[in-house]
């Protein structure tokens, strides 16, 4: 069986390449749903049936468990996966999402001021700081959806990122963050650029820092995916619409050219 990884779109391919880096023998399958992309600017009605619709496609094509790497995904109806789609569909699968691990991440830097980025859905959902809550009440959060990003990532606006993020960043008190969070897979792209804008007292917390290490511990404890996961090193690189943009850049992330299969969902 594989590891799968969920995304809808190329922010998956940075948490994909990842966790390749971090555990290379792993069976990867990485689905981006990219004909329904941009799912930050949807409903949670529309997010969960494509998302459902994503997962019945992972788990017919072998995933003994799931990483949700899509935040948006994660808010809009991962617990209604775990709890309800999973024991009726797929009762000896699971799927993970990535909100808590991100959240206990920044708690374990011993931030009580932390930044989020993210997408319109996430902000609006106010999944952060309902999972901060039981973590930490009495850590703050400040929240600021961030919505041209992903279309300037997808669609190769990167010279405008800077620009964009300094306007964004007005709408914080830097002075008290701690640290910010890129709660978007693909805001991992904007490590770099996030790190020259921002003051040194703020670290960053990107996801694909995080994932491969919770993924190795959620492994550890659950031995009946460690071990149904094969280790031959296989990937298969899925999506749902593929465009010539996507695929250079998949290429260019990669350093090589990859072979992504369309599939329907
Ligand atoms: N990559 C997704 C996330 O982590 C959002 C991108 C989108 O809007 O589709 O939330």
């Amino acid at each position: 069986m594989k590891l799968g990884v969920f995304d809808s779109g190329l922010g998956g391919l940075l948490i994909s390449k990842s966790i390749a880096h971090a555990a290379p023998e792993l069976d990867m399958l990485y689905l981006g749903d990219t004909l329904h992309l941009p799912y930050g600017n949807r409903s949670a009605q529309a997010i969960e049936a494509y998302t459902r619709r994503c997962m019945d496609a992972m788990f017919a094509r072998d995933c003994s468990l799931v990483v949700m790497a899509c935040n948006t995904a994660s808010a809009a109806c991962l617990r209604r996966l775990q709890q309800d789609y999973l024991p009726q569909h797929w009762p000896d699968r699971n799927i993970l999402g990535v909100i808590v691990p991100t959240l206990e991440e920044a708690i374990d830097h011993g931030a009580t001021n932390i930044g989020l980025i993210a997408t319109n859905f996430i902000a609006q959902s106010n999944i952060y700081e309902e999972e901060l809550q039981k973590i930490n009440p009495d850590v703050r959060l400040q929240t600021l959806a961030t919505p041209l990003l992903v279309p300037l990532i997808e669609q190769g606006g990167d010279k405008w990122l800077e620009d964009v993020l300094r306007d964004y960043f007005k709408a914080f008190d830097l002075e008290a963050m701690q640290s910010l969070i890129l709660g978007c897979t693909h805001y991992v792209r904007l490590k770099n650029v996030v790190r020259s804008i921002l003051p040194d007292h703020i670290s960053i917390i990107s996801q694909d820092d995080i994932i491969p290490r919770k993924l190795q511990d959620y492994l550890n404890r659950h031995p009946e995916h460690d071990l149904a996961i094969g280790r031959t090193g296989l990937r298969e690189y899925t999506v749902t619409d593929l465009t010539d943009f996507y695929q250079s850049a998949a290429n260019s992330l990669f350093g090589e050219t990859v072979n992504i299969e369309v599939i329907n969902t």
